[in-house]
């Protein structure tokens, strides 16, 4: 086998003849390698995408322009209009008033929604929480909006109280707030009916954006997040490969379609130009279909509850071993104090600073998880083993800037 291949020589492209088989062979023998371990990131692994990839991989599928649109391109259209009407009925959105399309991924998603909204009202201010992804500050940035920085809590909510006073201060200008459904670090999910009521006592009206890069499909599938009038929630972005566990990269992002931004026609792609980037994957949307279509909102919830049903073990698992780890009622997020570094290499484990976090997605094992809590278990002797404390729940002292 071609494991041992060093890719150095994969680098230069001017030398030739290069090995091509066994440069692709030894990409595919080391991601299988790691396969077994990786259990800090969030892509599910346990559907088959291979019937898409093998009939379409052959071509390019490219949904340029705005998803509705009956002219241009239109690849694989049909299947994106109907992964958009899946999810978004998912969310209970008014039939009459949602709009959305196939992303890049849950970054793209943020600015597709939060640019709509700015457009909308450019001198509002943007808040967002310290547990926030990194994404959001940067399509502050990007759209050079003002951006206000709210306290999370150290389990990784939104400091309400803390939103309060930040848009008590600035309340001469209106306000767009993003709620997190499973922030990256603890998968906290911020209660959007509380941000709500903030916002419509701000009297300077206020747009509010949920970023549901992870938890976004399995909390539509409990009915624990709608986008119905009630909620009073604009838009949301979704990441497409976390959840379903696509091949490629993708997300879905839903904006109430009176809030969206409306395109500029294109006369040579015959389309509106709504989305953010122009060239659209199409093979993204027909693995989505394909992920949707296969399973169900039956098979999809299965699979929920299985990785919740995981999660909970591994909580179990690392407690009995003596390493105090907790996890949000809902989340396939566990969150730990963070293991010596042979430990969090080899499990690939996302940390920051004193906490670290596996994630139980779909089609992680309990075979995985016992081997994980194994060589935690040898790595560590009691003596060095944390001191259990309670799951955080206090502000963190985390200081905004003014704007
Ligand atoms: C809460 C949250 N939002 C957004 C993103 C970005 O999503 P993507 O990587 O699909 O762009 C992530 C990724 O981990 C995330 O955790």
């Amino acid at each position: 086998m071609t494991h041992t291949l060093n890719l150095t020589g994969a680098a230069d492209l001017s030398r030739t003849p290069i090995d091509i088989t066994a440069v692709l062979d030894h990409l595919v023998c080391e991601a299988d390698a790691a396969a077994a371990t990786s259990i800090g990131f969030p892509g599910a692994v346990d559907l088959d995408h291979s019937e898409v990839m093998t009939r379409l991989g052959r071509r390019l599928w490219n949904n340029i322009g705005d998803p509705a649109d009956e002219g241009g391109i239109a690849h694989t259209r049909a299947l994106e209009r109907a992964v958009i009407t899946w999810v978004a009925d998912l969310l209970a959105m008014p039939t009459d008033d949602r709009w959305g399309y196939v992303s890049t991924g849950g970054t793209e998603g943020n600015l597709s929604a939060l640019h709509a909204a700015h457009r909308r009202d450019p001198t509002a201010r943007i808040y967002y929480t310290a547990a926030a992804h990194y994404s959001v500050a940067k399509v502050v940035r990007l759209l050079g909006a003002h951006g206000v920085l709210v306290h999370a809590r150290l389990d990784g909510e939104m400091d309400y109280a803390h939103l309060a006073e930040q848009l008590h201060r600035r309340r001469r200008f209106p306000a767009i707030v993003v709620a997190t459904a499973g922030t990256t670090m603890t998968e906290a999910v911020d209660d959007t009916s509380r941000i709500r009521a903030l916002l419509d006592a701000h009297h300077a009206g206020g747009h509010l954006h949920v970023d549901a890069a992870l938890s976004g499909i399995p909390l539509a599938l409990d009915g624990r997040l709608r986008l119905d009038d009630a909620s009073g929630i604009g838009s949301i972005a979704i990441s497409g490969h976390k959840f379903f566990g696509t091949p490629t990269p993708c997300g879905i992002v839903l904006i109430r379609n009176h809030l969206r931004a409306t395109g500029t026609p294109i006369a040579y792609t015959a389309t509106a130009d709504t989305t953010i980037t122009g060239s659209r994957c199409g093979l993204s949307a027909a693995l989505l279909w394909h992920a949707i279509a296969v399973h169900g909102r039956e098979g999809h919830r299965w699979r929920v509850s299985e990785a919740r049903r995981l999660a909970a073990y591994t909580v179990e698992q690392l407690n009995a071993v003596g390493w105090p780890a907790w996890r949000h009622p809902h989340a396939f997020t566990v969150v730990l104090p963070t293991p010596p570094k042979p430990v969090r290499d080899k499990w690939v484990l996302a940390a920051d600073g004193d906490i670290s976090h596996l994630i139980c997605m779909p089609g992680i094992t309990s075979a995985q998880i016992d081997a994980f809590v194994a060589d935690l278990a040898a790595a560590t002797g009691p003596q060095a083993r944390p001191i259990p404390r309670p799951r955080p729940a206090q502000a963190t002292p985390i200081s905004a800037p003014a704007h």
